[in-house]
Formats: C-alpha cells, structure tokens, sequence
C-alpha cells in the first residue's frame, strides 16, 4: 500500500537503525523525514540511500538565521535533492523571501527541480506554559500559527508545518493550494511523549493537513509495518 499522505520521521543516529526500519516498512511507507539527529549523526550519505530506494525525502533541518545564511544554507542543501526542505517562520518575513527567492533562481540556473520550502509556525512541542514563558501573555497559540502562516504564503513559501488542532484555521486562511505538514499525530490510545498539541491521524485529515509526520508511534511499536499500515487506513477513511 503506497500513500504519500504518511512521513516517517527517521529519528535516529545510527545508520543501522535506519536500513533496519526503512526496510521492514518496505513499500508501505515511501515518504520519510530526515530531521537534524539523522543528518548531523551519519551525514548527507542517508539522502542518497534513502533516494537509492526511490523514497522521498522531507529534510528537516529547521533553518533560522539571518536572510543570507539560511539562503545559502538551502542552496547546499538543495544540491543534495530533497523534496522539502523547510527553515523557521519566526526568522520573519524578509529571511522567507530571501530563502524563496534564492532557492528559486538555484533550481533555475541548475535545471532542477524545485523542493517545496516550507516554514515552521509554532512547535507543536509547545504548550500554554512554554508559550507564556516566551512573552506571549496576550496572544493565543492558534492566532500567531495563522499569522505566521499568512506571512510564509506572502513571502513565496508553498506551506507550513504545523500542529493538526491548527490545520483548520490555516487552510481557512491560506486557501486550497497551500501544503499543511503536521507533526503531533498519535492514533488514538497512544503514548503522547513530548508532544502537547496533537491529534488522531484521521482528525488532521479531515482538518485540511496534506501530510502527516509520524515519529514515534510507528518507530516504538512492537510491529512498525502494523502500525504504519493502520495509520495508513484510517488516513484513506477519513
Ligand atoms: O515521534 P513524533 O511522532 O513525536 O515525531 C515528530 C517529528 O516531527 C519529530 O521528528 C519532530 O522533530 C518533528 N516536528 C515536530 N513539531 C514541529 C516540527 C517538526 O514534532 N513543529
């Protein structure tokens, strides 16, 4: 069963952990998430396995610095061939443009294709607590997601990773067009780890999310393939 609505996040550091999971969840998973564990851990080398593979690859790396940093950041990064490559909307509007702009003219003048960039609003880590401690007294969560999202969208960014209790919102605002990513999935019963804003895999489809990152829930069960093939399903039901 392929669906590339399902990402596979490859939390890990050794290289062994990951040939062991990829291929135990063979063709039922072809979309996988390389977050900064697994690069900075075995290097760019798991891109090109991965893509030995014909998996695609979303490569989390969560830029955020000033505008000419990240936009030659991504310009490295896009010689390595991922198919999203994402940086941090609070790193504000001129730094997104910049990156857009920079990334579009690179795949131009190298006659490849272009990765989607897409930009992370709020961490869905993040709960009432954290977010009064960063200042935010008055503002809720929710409203600086779709603020963050709308000045992605202006800046020529094609989504946002978000949480899936905001996908609603975001696609309300942004349009039919726009790429939701969603982290914070847990299939109902599971355990929630470090996560706060969550939900089932069915509710972010139905909320608008085009993608759904799973880590854990299939990574820990005690049979991966299982638990991504039910993941799958009732992303097909929803
Ligand atoms: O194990 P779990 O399903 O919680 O994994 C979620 C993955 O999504 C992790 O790799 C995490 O880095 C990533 N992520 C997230 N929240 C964001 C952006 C990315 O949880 N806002």
């Amino acid at each position: 069963m392929k669906d590339e609505k399902l990402i596979v996040a490859l939390d890990f550091h050794k290289f062994d952990d990951v040939k062991n999971l990829v291929r135990e969840l063979g063709d039922s998973v072809n979309f996988y998430k390389v977050g900064m564990e697994l690069f900075y851990g075995v290097g760019p080398g798991i891109i090109e396995w991965l893509q030995a593979r014909d998996k695609k690859i979303f490569l989390d790396l969560k830029l955020h610095d000033i505008p000419n940093t990240v936009a030659g950041g991504l310009c490295a990064l896009m010689k390595m061939g991922a198919d999203i490559l994402n940086i941090h909307a609070a790193g504000g509007f001129t730094m997104m443009q910049t990156a857009a702009e920079t990334l579009r003219e690179e795949s131009e003048k190298r006659g490849v294709e272009k990765p989607k960039l897409i930009a992370i609003t709020v961490l869905t880590s993040i709960n009432q607590d954290d977010w009064k401690g960063l200042g935010y007294d008055s503002l809720k969560i929710s409203e600086q997601v779709v603020r963050l999202a709308r000045l992605a969208q202006s800046a020529g960014l094609e989504g946002v990773v978000a949480s899936p209790q905001e996908a609603k919102l975001i696609r309300e605002a942004c349009g039919k067009d726009f790429l939701i990513v969603t982290p914070g999935i847990r299939p109902a019963g599971s355990d929630i780890n470090d996560q706060s804003r969550i939900s089932t895999p069915a509710a972010a489809i139905q909320n608008g999310a085009n993608y759904l990152v799973v880590g854990r829930p299939i990574r820990a069960a005690d049979n991966p393939k299982l638990a991504a093939e039910n993941i799958l399903k009732e992303i097909a039901g929803a």
